[in-house]
């Protein structure tokens, strides 16, 4: 069709109990694949029986066509039967029957529903810096899907870093891809909790957070100096409003260059007073590193890199030279044998005088402002492309275009990042591995960290993703609008996050581009302050949005954050689960009651977990939410009065109200008080809120550790929490000891006739001991309050009403 046929193929399929691989490749292997040092699997993944498949696999061999079913009933979920099947040098295409209206979620990363169209889906693979445009191709590249059908979930991915096109029309799902081998993988679920599990555990779990990092964060691009941005930290502490770490964006650097300081407006003794003085708060600072490396003589991280052999290189062998911030940069190729020392290097070097907490990558699609080696003649700074009316793009050169173009929104593959032409280390190609820059970015600078400081969990957070980097990074959504769609657009980002294995995920809060609002910002906070990865980002020249700044919006964010801050043992428990199974942070309405057809569609509410149902304000001018309720019993988290669903209900939402969140019966929440840093709030003493369902029971867990070390060893807890109407109980593995004391427990939700907590005044625990108890009746239903009890989370209890 677009090129020359590849005569000899050969076919491999391994499976074991919950995953199918259906590798097709050229038999002569001359076709480039993904590196699997590139995957992180789970070795310690043992899926149930290995030798028992849920999915059968069947095929004929001419015309060449496969299957994959479920063995239970039979249901068949992937089918290529008559549909072409192409195997070119530069075109690969293979496509399969959907059923109608198919219910798909994925294939990203994009900004739209977080439910895909089935009838007109077109998604390329193609990393491209883009801000915030509907349904194109952006900053990573996750060809995953989750497909639900009659109540069950499976996955199929496809592992190829090409440019490529994923398309839903006509009741199938196409993929075209410009070479490479067909690498398919199968999950077959049954829920989507357990399709992130069988995904996560082939390409790589989720890293392990910081419990800091899930404070919140501050950052703007276009803080002038360390006094301003000292100035932020000074007003959330006076505005009472909690203020986790501190960011600066690329001005803090000398001319734009990484590992350097701007020797007037960031100087070392005033950035390294700040530092300390934040550290000795327990408040971090991040700050951005870009991979584009400026091209100047007397600037050591290019002179040493230029030595060390690490850029990537044109054709003819020298090095392509693109344009960044600092004008004419050389990219450092991370295939290239020296790059990791070279990148640790540079890093450490800084980091002894500037000592940071963690690391921003940007701009590693990699984005570059002109087209080909446009800098490889030229000396100088370059004028910005956008900011010079008389400015001429350079010609572009004749770079290889194959014959069938994706629908990259750029066009030309070559536009605005490095060329196809360009050669990393090995002769591997810009085309072949242009998918997988920020991804390698992201490990190298996952192991540098962790090489400077062994013990202690890294900190990046990165832009452009590929299969597998939620092992190595957490990401933002990049450079969003403050515009109330993309408000609305955050909760499909988020959650489309989660599917692809990078739990640790938010978008800017209250907008990058465009001058924010009052009361967009105002709905932001509330929303954002949920958002696993909570960051206030602002772009240059806009107005500044700090939420002290408005006292409506600061009295939003100190309760917003507030809820936040109680909540965090709970998240950082959903994050461990994440880090050990894949599970979702954020899930979807739709993958949690996978048979109720009319939730198939929602992405303006989801769960925390699989716990805590939240309905955020959306809307200008809104002061209600039309919330959907699913099956069960919802508890309001503020005054516990319940809802049974399912049902649609209109919740008041004011703006000096709380954004409506409502607990699941059947759910235990272990919380904490909330404080201004993290540390701070850790040292309150826990409160468990226990939402019985109608049934009468209740179950939770909290996981815990010092929150900080790379190898946690036994010094952790995982305790599972178990409640009835007359018992509550704790039992688990108790390694982690420093841990305060339950001195609060509420029982929501019992019957309102069961009169046993408020009639005797006292608790049996081993020696009886007192309780204040409080009891509010809510039509059936009655919250029961002990409080005054010291209960240990050291060691195992049981406690009688
Ligand atoms: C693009 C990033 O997406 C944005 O967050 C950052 O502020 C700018 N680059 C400047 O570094």
């Amino acid at each position: 069709m677009f090129s020359k046929d590849v005569q000899d193929l050969s076919l491999h399929v391994t499976f074991d109990n919950s995953r199918l691989r259906v590798k097709i490749a050229d038999s002569a292997k001359q076709h480039w694949e993904v590196p699997q040092s590139l995957m992180s699997p789970d070795p310690s993944y043992h899926p149930a029986d290995p030798a028992i498949s849920l999915l059968k696999f069947s095929y004929t061999e001419s015309p060449f066509a496969f299957t994959v079913s479920r063995k239970d009933n039979g249901d068949v979920l992937f089918d290529t039967r008559d549909h072409q099947f192409v195997f070119e040098e530069q075109y690969l295409e293979l496509t399969s029957s959907l059923p109608k209206d198919a219910n798909i979620y994925g294939i990203g990363e994009v900004i739209g529903r977080f439910r895909r169209d089935p009838e007109n889906t077109v998604q390329a693979m193609w990393a491209r810096d883009a801000g915030s445009p509907d349904y194109q191709n952006i900053y990573g590249d996750h060809p995953l899907y989750i497909e639900l059908r009659e109540g069950k979930a499976h996955g199929v991915h496809i592992l190829n870093s090409f440019g490529m096109d994923v398309l839903l029309k006509d009741q199938t799902v196409s993929y075209k891809t410009l070479g490479g081998v067909l690498d398919f993988s199968f999950f077959a679920g049954p829920t989507p909790a357990r399709v992130m599990d069988q995904y996560t555990a082939t390409f790589g779990r989720p890293h392990q957070i910081p419990y800091w990092a899930l404070g919140f964060h501050q950052c703007k691009y276009g803080y002038k100096s360390i006094g301003e941005v000292a100035g932020v930290v000074a007003n959330y502490s006076l505005a009472s409003i909690p203020l986790e770490t501190m960011w600066t964006d690329i001005e803090y650097m000398d001319m734009f260059k990484d590992f350097t300081l701007d020797p007037i407006n960031y100087p070392l003794d005033k950035v390294q007073a700040f530092i300390k003085k934040l550290h000795a708060n327990n408040q971090h600072y991040i700050l951005i590193v870009d991979p584009a490396i400026a091209r100047n003589d007397s600037y050591p991280a290019y002179l040493d890199g230029l030595k060390k052999d690490v850029f990537i290189k044109n054709p003819d062998g020298s090095n392509y030279v693109g344009q960044v911030w600092p004008g004419y940069t050389v990219f450092p190729d991370w295939f290239a044998p020296n790059t990791q020392q070279w990148w640790t290097q540079h890093i450490a070097t800084f980091m002894n005088d500037v000592p940071i907490d963690g690391i921003w990558i940007d701009m590693n699609e990699p984005a570059s402002f002109c087209q080909g080696s446009c800098g490889s003649t030229r000396t100088g700074i370059p004028p910005y492309p956008w900011k010079d009316p008389n400015y001429k793009p350079d010609v572009p050169q004749d770079f290889p275009e194959p014959n069938y173009a994706i629908h990259n929104y750029y066009g030309n593959l070559s536009a605005k990042t490095a060329p196809t032409n360009a050669r990393h280390f090995g002769g591997v190609t810009e085309f072949q591995a242009h998918n997988l820059y920020g991804h390698m970015e992201a490990i190298a600078t996952r192991s540098s960290l962790i090489e400077i400081n062994p013990a202690k969990r890294p900190f990046v957070l990165g832009r452009s993703t590929f299969t597998g980097s939620g092992a190595y990074e957490g990401h933002w959504l990049g450079d969003n609008h403050s515009k109330w769609s993309q408000l609305i657009d955050s909760i499909a980002g988020v959650l489309s996050m989660q599917m692809f294995g990078i739990p640790f995920v938010g978008a800017d809060i209250c907008g990058f581009s465009d001058d924010t609002t009052e009361e967009l910002c105002l709905r932001w906070m509330q929303l954002g302050s949920l958002y696993p990865f909570s960051r206030n980002h602002n772009a240059i020249d806009m107005i500044p949005q700090e939420p002290y700044l408005w006292p409506s919006v600061a009295e939003a964010s100190r309760k917003a954050l507030r809820t936040r801050y109680q909540l965090l043992p709970f998240m950082y428990t959903l994050f461990e689960h994440s880090h050990r199974s894949g599970a979702p942070v954020w899930n979807a309405l739709a993958f949690e009651f996978l048979d109720q057809k009319n939730l198939l569609s929602v992405d303006r509410q989801f769960l925390l977990g699989r716990s805590v149902l939240v309905s955020p304000v959306l809307e200008k001018g809104a002061s209600t939410v039309n919330a959907i309720f699913p099956p069960g019993i919802w508890f309001d988290y503020h005054t516990y009065k319940h809802i049974q669903g399912p049902k649609t209900v209109t919740l008041d939402a004011q703006t000096d109200g709380h954004m409506p969140l409502h607990i699941r019966g059947g759910h235990i929440l272990p919380l904490q008080g909330s404080a201004l840093t993290v540390a701070e709030a850790r040292q309150t003493p826990f409160n468990l809120v226990v939402a019985f369902s109608r049934c009468g029971r209740s179950k939770g867990s909290l996981y815990i550790d010092d929150g900080t070390s790379l190898e946690v060893g036994l010094n952790f807890s995982s305790i599972k929490i178990t409640a009835n109407h007359t018992t509550l109980s704790t039992q688990g593995y108790f390694g982690y000891n420093a841990i305060p004391d339950i001195q609060k427990i509420t029982l929501v939700g019992l019957p309102s006739t069961h009169a046993l907590v408020h009639k005797s005044n006292t608790v049996k625990f081993a020696e009886p001991i007192h309780a204040n108890i409080t009891t509010v009746i809510d039509g059936p239903f009655a919250t029961v309050t002990l409080e005054g009890i010291r209960l240990p989370l050291n060691r195992p209890f049981t406690l009688h009403f």
